[in-house]
């Protein structure tokens, strides 16, 4: 079971019906990958309902860390397979669960940051941690991004999000200053606090230590540390998105820790399968200052996300992340080497991209991709973006940077086709 095997046309006959479906009624449509998934998978391998065999390099969006059928969450969801259908408000009615992983986050977060507050999602993880900076900071006049960064869709992260027009137009944002993704960050950032507001004014400043949508570009680390020193040395909270770098993608839990520094706040989800939002407890609000009704999701996404965090411990993944890493890196490498178009290869741990020579291109490539069955992501203007499940191996690496070898040398005649939803490349 455990190979690419691809028998049909790319999307299949049964894919196509229900894509075209999706197209129809999902308001929130935008060109989905070319498959419709069976839910059945092993490992890092999963097939379409058109019974095509995938290696999947992208980890649907970096929330599924342990690939399919891991047997420790296949033995999580059998425990509640006689549960009462149930969805508990959370929040207000406590459930072992929420308790258990909270337990659990605790244990991989900086010293000082020992509370959380479970959500639903990356989006409200980051919307609850502006807030909670906000309440340390009740003069705030503005909060603090940087250029080319994501942070989701609700419309506080939205504010702070800098990357498409297209996800912003017409929507009311609220007061922000950005600062540059490189060294000179530290500098602007002071002459904020110098110029334009008191420190108490400045209600945050958040950072994707690498940035995920943007494009997979790590922060200096010069940067990031200048950054911690001024937030530190002025009282303003420092937030880090870890929604997409989290939870041990990077070869260690946060992302940030490869910087030695600690932030004030973080924000999870993804991998986590629940979304949280991470301080020392004296930063969450009065009783009512923030909540949700679900608070975490489903009793099983605890659960499955509990078990996460343990999985990752007992398989030592971190270190395993820090080497296949390392070793897709060095494979990227070789393939530049090799071919013109690839470029750039750049991120961390299990978190790779490179760039090819423009979006259509990379569109093409993505398509072409899974025709051959190996499925990533798109990330930036023209980047392609790797991220395996944790649990991937050193013949699977080498199994999807041969099918990146095929497509790109079907792509590199720049001839490309858009027939549906899909560019091909001819
Ligand atoms: C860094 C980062 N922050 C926030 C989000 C938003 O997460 P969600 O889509 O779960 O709301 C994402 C999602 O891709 C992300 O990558």
């Amino acid at each position: 079971m455990k190979h690419i095997s691809i028998k049909t046309t790319i999307p299949g006959p049964k894919s196509s019906k229900f894509l075209s479906s999706f197209k129809e009624r999902n308001g929130g449509w935008m060109s989905p990958h070319p498959y419709v998934h069976s839910k059945q998978g092993e490992g890092c391998y999963f097939s379409d309902i058109d019974g095509n065999m995938y290696l999947d390099f992208a980890s649907q969006v970096a929330s599924n860390p342990l690939g399919y059928n891991h047997p420790t969450l296949v033995s999580v969801v059998n425990r509640y397979k006689n549960m009462f259908p149930v969805k508990y408000g959370g929040q207000d009615f406590v459930v072992p669960e929420h308790v258990e992983l909270l337990e659990e986050l605790v244990t991989i977060t900086p010293k000082e940051l020992n509370a959380a507050f479970l959500v639903n999602s990356g989006a409200e993880a980051v919307e609850n941690a502006i807030k909670i900076a906000m309440r340390s900071q009740p003069a705030t006049k503005f909060g603090v991004s940087f250029e080319n960064g994501w942070h989701g869709r609700t419309l506080g992260a939205l504010s702070l999000t800098n990357s498409k027009v297209v996800q912003k137009k017409g929507y009311l944002t609220f007061p922000v200053r950005r600062l540059p993704y490189d060294v000179s960050a530290g500098e602007k950032l002071q002459r904020l606090i110098d110029a334009e507001a008191t420190p108490d004014e400045i209600g945050f400043v958040i950072i994707e230590p690498i940035q995920g949508e943007g494009g997979y570009y790590v922060a200096q680390k010069e940067m990031v540390q200048e950054v911690r020193k001024i937030t530190k040395d002025n009282g303003i909270p420092l937030i880090t998105d870890e929604v997409q770098c989290g939870i041990g993608r990077t070869g260690t839990w946060w992302g940030i820790q490869q910087f030695d520094v600690a932030p004030d706040v973080i924000a999870s989800a993804k991998a986590l399968q629940v979304g949280a939002t991470i301080a020392n407890k004296k930063m969450f609000p009065e009783p009512g200052g923030i909540s949700s009704t679900w608070g975490g999701g489903h009793v099983l996404d605890l659960a499955l996300g509990m078990a996460t965090i343990q999985t990752i411990k007992k398989e030592n993944l971190l270190v395993h992340n820090q080497r296949m890493g390392k070793l897709l890196h060095a494979r990227l490498h070789e393939l530049a080497s090799e071919i013109q178009d690839l470029q750039h290869v750049r991120g961390m741990g299990l978190m790779q991209a490179f760039d090819v020579p423009s979006s259509e291109y990379r569109n093409a490539m993505i398509y072409e991709c899974a025709k051959r069955g190996l499925i990533v992501l798109p990330c930036g203007k023209q980047g392609i973006r790797c991220i395996p499940p944790y649990i991937v191996t050193e013949t699977e690496i080498d199994e999807a940077c041969s099918v990146l070898h095929d497509a790109m040398h079907v792509c590199k005649k720049r001839r490309f086709i858009k027939i549906g939803d899909y560019y091909h490349a001819r």
